[in-house]
């Protein structure tokens, strides 16, 4: 490669010079095009996890994961996290600008009008076996949305507003309700007087002989949290709604399938299983060298949750924030969590220890998000549900994106063949 500018730059194979054009970001991001290398050259390009190549060129979310900057439409974490509500940001993501009074009101009534669920599917809830992981049984429900609302499945794009306050509002009561049922509980039905989050407590923990009194500090740190959920660029889950939305497919079925993205634990899982984590260190008489041993021994597949990035070479903006909320809520809760503890000594055993500094190893957005949400009264089963409904608004926004682009194709990457040349075939009754 020589002779990088502005405009393009020369790739020379077999000494014959190719030009590739470079697209430049508005942060002044470089990428090389070689989406005509193909046919040019004869040669595609191999970079297995994706680490190195954009899919897209997108407008929503700012990443330096060098400094540690997150930006939503140009806005910083910090500000969003510290001034809006969810639904504020969820309308910034979507739209491109903060509402203003009016256009607020109109989207929050819109998602109050949408809270209900279609009676027909709460006995899909009886049907699953007990046990069954409520991301299991969101993905499930959300795909089967677009045939209970099918007037939005042919053209979402159409009524854009609608379809996603239908979403957005819907996937609140389906992971309250799935959690009332698990319980064995009666549901609780939304109700308009309550906030988005303030409404998802209420289903979530009142009961009919103990009503829920809701909490506008409980309140404000589950805002928070899901604010600082809200997006992150081309993730794993993010990605996986953009390819799979570029088949075609309805926005449901797109979203369904990053629910199931995000499940994993190397992704939104990560937050169930940092506490899995912290409990198992505790149980072990909080034994940290054996863990982080662990940790680092590369034959052994354990690996500290809730630390490392694929971008951020830094501290997670997120995980900042999230860090100083959890000391905050606690101490308005008057809970004292001995995992709280336990986190703090493990992250400044971590960030001194050589392995982890080398490898630019921080505490991510999952490491302290569970223990608020246990302070919250949350289930860990429910942690990555959470994540979810924080990240829809992402989704929803990247899915728009990808069906305006009129440069979007279907998702379809290469691959280098390393398998069986020719063979010549062999009948069954011949074959030794
Ligand atoms: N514990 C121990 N070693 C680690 C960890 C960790 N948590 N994370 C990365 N490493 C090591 C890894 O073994 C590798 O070492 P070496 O260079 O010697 O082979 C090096 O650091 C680079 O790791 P990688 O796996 O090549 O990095 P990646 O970008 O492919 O993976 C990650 C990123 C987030 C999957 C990874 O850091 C990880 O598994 N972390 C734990 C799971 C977690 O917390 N996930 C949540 C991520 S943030 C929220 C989200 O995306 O949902």
């Amino acid at each position: 490669m020589s002779n990088l500018n502005k405009d393009t730059a020369e790739l020379t194979i077999d000494g014959k010079v190719f030009t590739l054009p470079v697209v430049e970001g508005s942060m002044g991001e470089r990428a090389l095009d070689i989406s005509k290398l193909l046919q040019e050259t004869g040669y595609i390009t191999l970079d297995t996890g994706y680490k190195n190549t954009g899919s897209c060129v997108s407008t929503i979310t700012y990443l330096d994961g060098n400094k540690g900057i997150l930006r939503y439409r140009g806005y910083d974490i910090e500000d969003l996290a510290a001034n809006c509500s969810f639904v504020e940001v969820a309308y910034l993501l979507l739209h491109g600008r903060l509402p203003n009074e009016i256009e607020l009101e109109s989207f929050k009534g819109l998602i109050e009008r949408f809270a209900l669920i279609h009676e027909d599917m709460i006995h899909f809830f009886d049907h699953f076996p007990s046990h069954t992981s409520p991301m299991s049984i969101l993905s499930v429900m959300v795909n089967s949305l677009c045939h209970y609302y099918p007037e939005m499945s042919d053209d979402p794009l159409d009524d854009f507003e609608v379809t996603s306050t239908r979403l957005i509002s819907k996937i609140r009561t389906i992971a309250a309700f799935s959690y009332k049922k698990s319980m064995g509980h009666p549901l609780v039905y939304p109700r308009s007087d309550l906030s988005y989050c303030g409404n998802f407590l209420n289903m979530m923990f009142d009961k009919p002989v103990k009503p829920y009194v809701v909490r506008p500090e409980v309140v404000a740190a589950l805002n928070k949290l899901l604010i600082l959920h809200a997006d992150h660029e081309q993730n794993c889950s993010t990605s996986t709604v953009r390819l799979v939305g570029s088949a075609g497919v309805n926005l449901y079925a797109a979203i369904s399938t990053g629910i199931n993205a995000l499940w994993g634990p190397l992704h939104g899982g990560a937050n169930e299983a940092v506490i899995e984590m912290l409990e198992t260190i505790y149980a072990d008489d909080c034994n940290f060298e054996k863990y982080i041993n662990k940790a680092k021994d590369k034959n052994d597949p354990f690996r500290l949750s809730g630390f490392g990035h694929r971008v951020y070479r830094t501290y997670d903006p997120r995980g900042k924030i999230i860090k100083k909320a959890c000391d905050e809520i606690l101490n308005v809760l008057e809970i004292s969590d001995p995992l709280l503890d336990l986190a703090h000594t493990l992250e400044e055993i971590v960030l001194r220890d050589e392995y982890f500094i080398e490898r630019h190893l921080f505490p991510n957005v999952d490491f302290y998000s569970g223990i608020i949400y246990r302070a919250l009264g949350i289930p860990t089963n429910m942690f990555t549900v959470m994540f979810a409904l924080g990240r829809l608004p992402g989704w929803i926004a990247q899915w728009k994106e990808m069906r305006e682009d009129p440069s979007t194709r279907i998702g379809r990457p290469r691959q280098v063949y390393a398998g069986e040349t020719a063979r010549k075939f062999v009948p069954l009754d011949e074959r030794s």
